[in-house]
C-alpha cells in the first residue's frame, strides 16, 4: 500500500477450468486432516500447490451474501496483497509455494477463561462452514466480490468466554523469514498485527475464513485462516493467523504503526475521508469492463444498514 504498482503480467496464473466449484461433500475434519497430510510434504512450486486443495462442505448464507456478479477465481488468487511474500501483486501467488499451512495451530491468549493452544481442526470443529459473497474494498481503491466460505468470528471467540475486560481481539500473522521472503525486508514491522473492537468481532458480518470458490484457502489469500470483515478497509482482512488475544486496551495494528496519518484503527470503507494521498470517492472493480469498472464507493463498503450503529456518535473523519 506504500507502492501503487500495475498489475502484473501472466505470472502465476491458474487455468480458468480449476474454478468451477466442485460439490463434493467431505467431512470437515476429514478434509482438513487430508490437507495436513498433503501439506507435510516436500516444498511445491505455487502451482502444484493447487493440488494439495480440497473441497469444502458449506451452506450459502444467503443474508449476508451480495448478488453482485463474483470477481473470478484467477483474479482473486493472482491480483494480491500479502507483503510477507512481496509487494507486488503478484507477489503472492508467485513467492508463497514454500509456505507450509498444514499442520497449523492457533494461541487463544488474554482476557478469556480459556486460553491455550488449539489445532486448526479443533478450532473449527464444532462450527458449520458458509459461504458468505462479500464486497471487498481494498484501501488503494479497487474492489472485489468474493465468495468465501468460513465460520463466523463471533461464534469462534465465544467458545473461549472473553471475561468483561476483553474490550478488543488483537490477530497476529505467522511469523517465518525461511518461508516468507517479505519478511526479510523491512518493508512492514514483523509480525503482521491486526485488531478489532470486541463488538465489532462479535458482529456477524466478521468472519474467520477458510476458504474461497468452495475450497480451502491458496496461500496466497491467508492459508490457512485469514480475517474478513467486509466494512473495513482489505488491510484489517489479516492472514495466516496463529495467535487471536483478548485486550483490555486498542492493540496496534501494522499499517497503523508505519504510517499512522494514512491508516487508522478503525478503516472503515468512509468516501467522504479520503486517503491523504488519494481520493476514496470510488472504486475499481477488478476484472470489471473497460466503461463500467469505476463504481462509487459505498459508506462502509455498503454494509451500512448492518454495521453503522456500531459508531453512533463517533466523529468518523477522526476515528479513520
Ligand atoms: N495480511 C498479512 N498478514 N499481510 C498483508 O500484507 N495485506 C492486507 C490484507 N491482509 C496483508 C494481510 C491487504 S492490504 C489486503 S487489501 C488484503 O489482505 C488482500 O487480501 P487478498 O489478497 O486475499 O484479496
Amino acid at each position: 500500500m506504500l507502492i501503487k504498482r500495475p498489475r502484473p503480467g501472466d505470472t502465476a496464473r491458474i487455468a480458468p477450468s480449476e474454478i468451477t466449484p466442485e460439490r463434493v461433500y467431505v467431512s470437515r475434519r476429514e478434509l482438513l486432516q487430508g490437507a495436513l497430510a498433503l501439506g507435510a510434504g516436500a516444498a511445491a512450486p505455487a502451482l502444484a500447490l493447487g493440488a494439495t486443495q480440497r473441497s469444502l462442505q458449506f451452506a450459502r448464507n444467503g443474508r449476508y451474501s451480495t448478488d453482485e456478479k463474483l470477481t473470478s477465481y484467477e483474479d482473486i488468487t493472482t491480483y494480491n496483497n500479502f507483503y510477507e511474500f512481496g509487494t507486488a501483486k503478484g507477489a503472492p501467488a508467485a513467492n508463497s509455494g514454500r509456505f507450509k499451512s498444514m499442520p497449523w495451530s492457533i494461541g487463544i491468549a488474554g482476557e478469556a477463561e480459556v486460553t491455550g493452544t488449539f489445532s486448526l481442526e479443533d478450532l473449527l470443529e464444532p462450527h458449520a462452514l458458509e459461504e458468505r459473497i462479500y464486497r471487498m474494498r481494498c484501501v488503494e481503491a479497487w474492489s472485489m466480490v468474493i465468495p468465501w466460505v468460513g465460520v463466523p468470528l463471533g461464534a469462534v471467540l465465544k467458545r473461549f468466554k472473553p471475561t468483561s475486560k476483553a474490550k478488543y481481539v488483537a490477530f497476529k500473522t505467522v511469523l517465518r523469514p525461511d518461508e516468507m521472503p517479505g519478511q526479510r525486508s523491512r518493508v512492514l514491522a514483523w509480525p503482521y498485527v491486526e485488531g478489532l473492537r470486541i463488538d465489532e468481532a462479535m458482529h456477524p458480518l466478521s468472519l474467520l475464513a477458510v476458504g474461497l470458490y468452495g475450497k480451502t484457502l491458496l496461500n496466497q489469500n491467508g492459508a490457512p485462516l485469514r480475517l474478513v470483515v467486509p466494512w473495513k478497509y482489505g488491510f484489517k482482512g489479516i492472514k495466516s493467523i496463529v495467535e487471536i488475544r483478548f485486550t483490555e486496551r486498542q492493540p496496534p495494528t501494522s499499517w497503523n504503526l508505519s504510517a499512522p496519518h494514512e491508516y487508522g484503527f478503525y478503516a472503515n470503507v468512509n468516501p467522504n475521508v479520503d486517503h491523504p494521498r488519494w481520493s476514496q470517492a470510488r472504486e475499481r472493480r477488478i476484472g470489471g469492463g473497460l466503461f463500467d469498472s469505476r463504481v462509487p464507493t459505498l459508506m462502509f463498503n455498503g454494509y451500512e444498514q448492518e454495521v453503522a450503529s456500531l459508531y453512533a456518535g463517533m466523529d468518523l473523519a477522526k476515528y479513520y
